[in-house]
């Protein structure tokens, strides 16, 4: 409810006793027990959502950071309250954070909605955190504006510079095959993660902070500072001051997330060499903003972007590199031509007016680059279809082996991702580098859609030195993997989708050039294999019930579909 006799301030959203008076005489004694009088009620009411948990290590300072947004909030002439939500840890949550993202999308609308607040600043920052946040805000469409918590700095392991988690991944491959003993892993398991933070390389995290900052939800300049810099902090300081302004002003998430914001994001996306899991979280947010956004529009955008950021796993920087060479107002400016400057920016610039001054990327760093020098080609993601994936999947080209680009092979089934892990190591396989590795029932529906796309190379084959092979699923990946990954596959296996009917020793063929994906199998066999197909057994209860029934496909976002 909008107008003029809205109630404001901490009069919205009354206790229902059946008399508003009541309600707010209620509400006011019992504030006054926290020590708030008139003077402070009577302002803006600033809600800060709160994301701090012990299980959250990429949030580890936020407790600083809240408090730094209060001050701003203050300064303004507003009241900050801060308030918990479910905070999502992507290596301490099983079996994978997506399952719950949609959960804590809810559970951050409701209490937006629920709770007296002209303004809200969400804290997040791990993989799930920010998406989210912005489902809620775009369905809440309360006065928003996003915080991250920031990226980790890097470490050093005997002299090489390293960081969470494409380097993990690495040592890990190398650890498998036999070349890092279990004492160098250990050395490196107390250095991959050097600072409290999210994940350092341009993984989900990051890539979430860059869109959102892209999209204008974000104040200039706020994606990329590290957690535990100065700059962290006065980048809170002035997220609190600016939630007061746009709750005097009205400013709503949904006069920003246009569909100009949706495909500057997409622009800003490929340009990163960013997540594959963006695309699914984008998807979702766009549903949720009401504005119209399909899995084409990213393989149009990615045609025509190139890969302008040198961070990994697409390049061999960090996150402080893309921050010290100018962040993401720096890659903005680069992207400039390829931008719908109309954008609205949650400072109530345009795109337009706040890039007009903005200098190009400095030619004494290389981390960003310009169209005129890009790092990559274009195409860093790509959208294939196909018969594996009539309805699309999803592949990081720029992290893809150059030899496997266009690859036919033998497939070998993998029927889940614990079945994967409990067979992938055995000989009797016969895996060679020319398999397709296909892992189902990992899709929304089947499992939650968990990060176990990229397989690990089997142990013996890594042990000769084979890095990569095609690997197929309807999985996610994390950000921070690389490979020659096929995901995303959609429908998934656990609603009939053509992963399901595929068998050992059949010829699977990716063709990236062509955008394919595609089973090759003859039309009639795999009617006949359709006929004998039993779907898996779904969750009884709770949530897990709830998600399996109402999952969308990957494709739409994989939101529930009553949101
Ligand atoms: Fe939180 Fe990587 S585990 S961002």
């Amino acid at each position: 409810m909008t107008g003029q006799d809205t109630p404001r301030g901490i009069a919205r959203n009354v206790t229902s006793y059946g008399d508003a008076e009541f309600s707010n005489y209620m509400r006011r004694a019992f504030l006054a027990s926290a020590g708030f009088d008139a003077q402070d009620l009577d302002r803006p009411i600033i809600g800060i959502v709160d994301t701090s948990s012990d299980y959250n290590t990429c949030h580890r300072q936020m407790p600083e950071m809240v408090t730094a947004i209060k001050r701003g909030v203050l300064e303004a002439g507003g009241c900050p309250f801060a308030f918990p939500t479910i905070s999502l840890h992507e290596i301490l949550t099983s079996p994978t954070t997506m399952l719950f993202r949609n959960l804590a999308a809810m559970d951050t609308e409701e209490m937006i909605r629920a709770q007296p607040m002209d303004a809200v600043v969400m804290l997040g920052g791990c993989d799930k955190t920010v998406p989210a946040q912005l489902m809620a805000a775009a369905s809440a469409n309360v006065p928003a504006i996003s915080v991250v918590s920031g990226p980790m700095m890097t470490g050093y392991w005997r002299g090489e510079r390293l960081g969470a988690c494409t380097d993990c991944r690495r040592y890990w491959a190398q650890y498998r095959a036999g070349q890092l003993s279990a004492q160098d892993i250990h050395e490196l398991e107390q250095a991959l993660c050097f600072t409290g933070g999210t994940c350092m390389v341009m993984g989900t995290a990051s890539t979430m902070a860059c869109l959102t900052e892209a999209m204008g939800l974000m104040l200039p300049g706020g994606a990329t500072p590290p957690m535990s810099s100065g700059e962290r902090l006065r980048h809170c300081v002035a997220a609190g001051r600016c939630a007061v302004d746009i709750a005097r002003v009205e400013r709503r998430p949904r006069d920003i997330l246009t569909r100009a914001a949706f495909l500057n994001a997409l622009t800003v996306l490929m340009a990163l060499g960013g997540s594959t899991n963006a695309v699914v979280h984008l998807l979702a947010i766009a549903r949720r903003a009401g504005v119209p956004l399909a899995l084409d529009d990213f393989d149009v955008v990615s045609r025509r972007v190139p890969l302008l950021v040198d961070c990994k796993p697409a390049g061999k920087g960090y996150l402080e590199d893309m921050h010290f060479a100018g962040g993401m107002p720096t890659l903005l400016k680069a992207l400039e031509p390829l931008l719908d400057l109309s954008a609205m920016t949650i400072t109530g610039q345009t795109l337009e007016q706040y890039l007009r001054d903005m200098p190009p990327p400095g030619s004494w760093q290389t981390t960003i680059r310009t169209l005129d020098n890009p790092l990559g080609s274009t195409g860093a993601l790509a959208i294939l279809k196909g018969s594996l994936a009539p309805d699309g999947a999803v592949i990081k080209a720029a992290a893809a082996s150059k030899h496997l680009m266009r690859h036919r092979g033998p497939a070998i089934v993998f029927e889940s991702p614990e079945d994967a892990v409990q067979r992938i190591d055995d000989p009797a396989l016969g895996i060679t580098q020319d398999h397709v590795m296909i892992l189902r029932n990992a899709g929304p529906v089947g499992a939650g859609m968990p990060e176990a796309g990229s397989l690990p190379i089997p142990k013996y084959l890594a042990r000769e030195g084979v890095k990569d092979m095609v690997r197929v699923s309807d999985a996610r990946m994390s950000g921070t993997a690389y490979g020659t990954v096929v995901l995303h596959c959609s429908p998934e296996s656990a609603v009939g989708g053509p992963l399901a009917l595929v068998r050992d020793g059949d010829l699977i063929e990716l063709d990236l050039d062509a955008r394919r994906i595609d089973l090759l199998v003859d039309e009639s066999e795999l009617a006949h294999r359709r006929e004998t197909f039993t779907p898996p057994l779904l969750p009884t209860r709770g949530w897990r019930r709830l998600y399996a029934e109402r999952v969308l496909p990957s494709h739409l976002g994989a939101d529930l579909d009553f949101l």
